[in-house]
């Protein structure tokens, strides 16, 4: 932010800050080791965009920008879209990206055909498409459509990587569903007995701030009912099935703890 800020900016910059901080805190509540997963996909992007001058990193779903602003911490030079379809989660991102030049955002919407067209997004190749817990929001047809045209979205050798919980099967996998749900549980209780936020309480905390009024109200008419629907679930062998049909050449994990998954993708050299 420059010297010619205003109170007002500085304020509105403070209160995104202090909900951003407080949106990862509750977010580590749901993933044990969701700092871990972001260092590793950190890393990654790093190493895929050592010789790139200006590296682009589009974050699909990213909300606030959490993953985004860590990835950037390790890819200094780069500059990074947050694309996504919540207004709230995104006037936010816009109050944090005042601060910095290099994130920019836009309102999308994965399910629609369209989103690619989005001007800050149409101007491709991005050298990362990064993404974390929120992929598994769309129906298993949106996902795959996300992943048809990812390649012509990257560079030749452009990677996405994907941190989401791929939950085990409670049919096929019932002793490492019961394990994950027992551990999910636990962190849950260890985290919420103290002040961190739950999901509710963190969106009680925006609604208490005027700046985001009308923001939360365009949420409610873009998400209406289908904000708690949760799609089916999908396999971490649909998502790799599925990367390689849309053309990726190379695709497997970088990471997981039990059911939390790091995937990738890389488009060919
Ligand atoms: C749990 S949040 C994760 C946000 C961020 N990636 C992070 O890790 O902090 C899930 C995100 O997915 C976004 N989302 C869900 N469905 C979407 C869609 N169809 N298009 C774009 N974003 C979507 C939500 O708005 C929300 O920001």
């Amino acid at each position: 932010m420059t010297g010619t800020t205003s109170p007002e900016d500085a304020t509105a910059l403070a209160t995104a800050r202090n909900l951003a901080s407080r949106w990862d805190a509750q977010q580590t509540g749901y993933i044990r080791h969701r700092a871990e997963r972001f260092d590793t996909i950190a890393r990654v992007v790093a190493a895929i965009c050592a010789d790139s001058p200006t590296p682009r990193i589009l974050d699909l779903a990213g909300g606030t920008g959490s993953l985004a602003e860590h990835v950037l911490a390790a890819v200094p030079n780069g500059r990074a879209v947050v694309a996504d379809k919540d207004p709230a989660l995104l006037a936010i991102a816009t109050d944090l990206a005042a601060a910095d030049p290099r994130i920019s955002v836009a309102e999308i919407d994965l399910a629609r055909a369209d989103w690619t067209t989005h001007p800050s997004i149409a101007d491709t190749p991005f050298d990362a498409v990064i993404s974390s817990t929120a992929l598994h929001w769309l129906q298993p047809a949106e996902l795959v459509e996300v992943y048809r045209v990812l390649p012509d979205l990257l560079r030749p050798g452009g990677i996405v990587l994907n941190g989401d919980h791929l939950s085990y099967s409670g049919h096929h996998e019932p002793t490492l569903a019961g394990i994950a749900r027992a551990d999910d549980e636990q962190m849950q209780r260890e985290t919420f007995s103290g002040d961190t936020d739950t999901w509710d309480e963190w969106w009680e905390a925006v609604a208490t701030s005027r700046r985001y009024a009308d923001a939360l109200r365009r949420r409610d008419e873009v998400w209406g009912s289908s904000l708690h629907e949760a799609p089916p679930k999908v396999t971490l062998g649909f998502h790799l099935e599925t990367l390689r049909s849309a053309g990726f050449a190379e695709t497997g994990t970088v990471w997981q703890y039990l059911d939390d998954y790091v995937l990738y993708g890389v488009t060919a050299p």
